[in-house]
């Protein structure tokens, strides 16, 4: 195993992770990685479950500035890792063997741009994040070689986490992790599969099945693709749904507006028609594809998660009352370009990105905060007369 796992994001999902896996005897070092500088954090990560918060505190720390990470020395006083007064500190800085990446979708990119030359094609990266398409950008704008990408490795997470205060962090609901060699649903996926995983890769699946509050099982890539694409089905109903109706998972699957409930219904039955229809044999039979992703399949499938989670927040509601990016085109937008390369039609997933996109684009904490009126999505989905509901006149959740 390798003797330092790098965290970089550290949210909600990367200070569970960072916890759960800093509770693991035997365990490698933990380096944590801030992308930004901070005049202070405090030196240990806290995680709270049903009102109790727990404290882990032996990690150490590389923060980023001016091109060069640093190391944090005890005392939160930094120097330059190695070299400190090199010109040449940025190719001196010490390889990292494997990374836990827990940033949004479309951080992705900028992430791993300021560690890029620390990693080789003996790296492993586990990817902790919602939505598909990032990996094939990575390939394309950091690692167009393949022959010295490093080794990807994907996660579904189903836990519910809210981020509190900087390294703090509200396990709101359990869940599972499943991981393994990232599934491609491209050209690069063949490639994939052929690469052998470097050491680091086991070390780090051993790991996580020992963290206790992870619930971590190992999954081949079909497996790991079946449940990306129930999540990505889960995540594009609840996420923008409930951000266009300002409510919690709860409210949304609970809602007696019938107008909800068709739209959440119309976005299933397109996301089934675009999913059955996509090539991956070798990697889910035709047969599996049409019994597992069907639309009736998929609604209990979304049901059963949104019951879990219960009055969680979603993290594109949150992002939006933030007044920040939201991961819309890694999780509709996924569909969408499916959809267009399929010569699929997806109206009401089309209008549901468009909504989302034209809220992000003027939100802000204020004017989220002081929103008034009702959402107006549903009554644009219904002057286009895009669902058989016409007639419902209230847009309440
Ligand atoms: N939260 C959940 O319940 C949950 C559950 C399942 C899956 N997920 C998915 O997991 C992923 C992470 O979610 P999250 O809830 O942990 O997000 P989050 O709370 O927003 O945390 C993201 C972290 O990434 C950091 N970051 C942003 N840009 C960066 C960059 N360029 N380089 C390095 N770090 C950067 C942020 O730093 P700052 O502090 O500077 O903002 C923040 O610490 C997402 O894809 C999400 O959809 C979340």
């Amino acid at each position: 195993m390798a003797d330092t796992i790098h965290i970089l994001g550290l949210g909600g999902v990367g200070v569970l992770v960072a916890h759960s896996l800093a509770g693991v005897t035997n365990r490698p070092r933990l380096n944590l990685m801030l992308h930004r500088p901070k005049e202070y954090h405090p030196p240990s990560l806290a995680i709270t479950r049903n009102g109790v918060t727990e404290y882990q505190t032996d990690f150490d720390f590389e923060s980023y500035q001016d091109g060069c990470w640093y190391r944090e020395l005890p005392g939160s006083s930094v120097e330059p890792m190695e070299h400190s007064q090199s010109q040449s500190v940025l190719c001196n800085e010490a390889p990292i063997h494997v990374l836990i990446v827990a940033v949004k979708a479309h951080h992705t990119i900028h992430s791993i741009q300021l560690v890029k030359h620390r990693l080789s094609r003996h790296s492993t990266i586990l990817f902790l994040q919602n939505g598909i398409g990032s990996l094939d950008e990575l390939d394309t704008e950091l690692f167009p070689n393949a022959s010295v990408r490093p080794y990807y490795m994907s996660a579904v997470v189903t836990h519910c986490i809210r981020r509190n205060e900087f390294f703090s962090a509200t396990h709101t609901a359990m869940g599972s992790i499943s991981l393994g060699s990232s599934p491609r649903t491209t050209e690069a996926f063949k490639a994939s599969m052929s690469l052998k995983a470097p050491p680091g890769a086991d070390g780090l699946v051993s790991l996580f099945k020992r963290a206790y509050y992870l619930n971590a099982a190992v999954r081949s890539p079909q497996e790991l693709l079946q449940q990306q694409l129930n999540k990505l089905v889960t995540n594009s109903v609840h996420n923008p749904l409930t951000s266009l109706l300002d409510c919690s998972i709860e409210g949304l699957i609970t809602s007696t507006n019938p107008l909800v409930q068709a739209t959440s219904d119309a976005l299933v039955c397109e996301f089934s028609d675009i999913i059955k229809a996509l090539p991956l044999s070798g990697l889910i039979s035709k047969e599996d594809l049409e019994t597992e992703f069907s639309a009736a399949k998929l609604k209990t499938t979304i049901n059963q998660i949104g019951q879990r989670a219960g009055a969680h927040t979603t993290s594109m509601l949150q992002d939006l009352r933030n007044g920040e990016q939201t991961e819309i085109m890694y999780l509709n937008g996924c569909f969408m370009r499916w959809a267009v390369d399929l010569g699929i039609d997806c109206p009401v997933n089309k209008i549901i990105i468009r909504k989302v996109l034209e809220k992000e684009s003027k939100a802000d904490k204020i004017m989220l905060h002081q929103n008034a009126g009702p959402p107006d999505v549903l009554d644009d989905l219904m002057k286009g007369n895009l669902l058989s509901t016409t007639g419902v006149e209230t847009t309440q959740v």
